[in-house]
């Protein structure tokens, strides 16, 4: 029986790996790739390739789809685990890599409640890795809290109430999966005054990279998937 690991990858420069992550990476019998649509390159095998060696491993991508409908996605949750099942039981260590850090909104949180579930004999590893938030902070040279200060994580789509209560409880808001909302947030953010304590960052390490901080040139962007908001209490 071989070990599975949740693979931490950053996210997106190569060097945003940890050694451990690399190690494991370059071992590995196969390696899971999470993608949302199967015409796109995944993003997290992106950022690895100079890691593996597609001549030695078995390169997996299987899809996720971008859905909340639980009918599309327990089928590809209970698909993955049975895959991963399947190559841990023959001896092949497997590696499912994830943007950021796996335990911090990604798939991999449900692949590892249905693994510990039906196969509770597999041994499960978890590498941690950068998550946007840290990175996009970097990027940016704006710390995240300090002293006292309280900081909320709210996936925007969440709903605009969540936002607008968590702006007058928390010195910092950080707002993911901005996208689908995006000219409602920054309508909200205009009437609580907070054009100049906001950021915004799309695709932070990668050579797409954008870091906004004049209000004016975030509102004329149009943002991917990979962006998110830094939100301050004052400037
Ligand atoms: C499902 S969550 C994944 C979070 C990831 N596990 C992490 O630790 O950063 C996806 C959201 O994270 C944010 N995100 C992930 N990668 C990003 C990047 N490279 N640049 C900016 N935001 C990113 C975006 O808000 C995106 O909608």
């Amino acid at each position: 029986m071989a070990t599975v690991y949740a693979v931490g990858v950053g996210p997106g420069d190569p060097e945003l790996l940890t050694r451990k992550a690399e190690r494991i990476l370059r071992s590995a019998d196969v390696i899971l790739a999470p993608v949302s649509n199967l015409a796109e390159a995944s993003v997290a095998l992106g950022t690895i390739r100079e890691f593996i060696d597609e001549g030695r491993q078995e390169i997996i991508v299987h899809q996720f789809p971008m859905t909340s409908d639980r009918t599309l996605l327990i089928p590809a949750w209970q698909g993955a685990a049975e895959l991963i099942a399947a190559h841990a039981e023959a001896g092949r260590s497997v590696a499912f890599i994830t943007i950021g850090d796996p335990l911090f909104y990604s798939t991999f949180i449900y692949l590892l409640r249905l693994l510990r579930e039906q196969w509770p004999q597999i041994a499960i590893e978890i590498i941690p890795g950068i998550s946007s938030i840290n990175a996009a902070a970097s990027e940016a040279s704006l710390p995240l809290v300090e002293g006292d200060e309280k900081m909320v994580v709210i996936p925007a789509t969440a709903g605009i109430g969540q936002i607008k209560t968590a702006l007058e409880t928390y010195e910092t808001v950080v707002l993911l999966k901005v996208k689908p909302v995006f000219p409602a947030i920054l309508e909200l953010l205009s009437a609580a005054g907070r054009e100049t304590s906001t950021v915004f960052v799309e695709r932070v390490g990668s050579p797409r990279q954008k870091v906004f901080t004049d209000f004016s040139e975030i509102a004329a962007h149009s943002p991917d998937y990979l962006s998110l908001l830094i939100i301050k209490r004052s400037p």
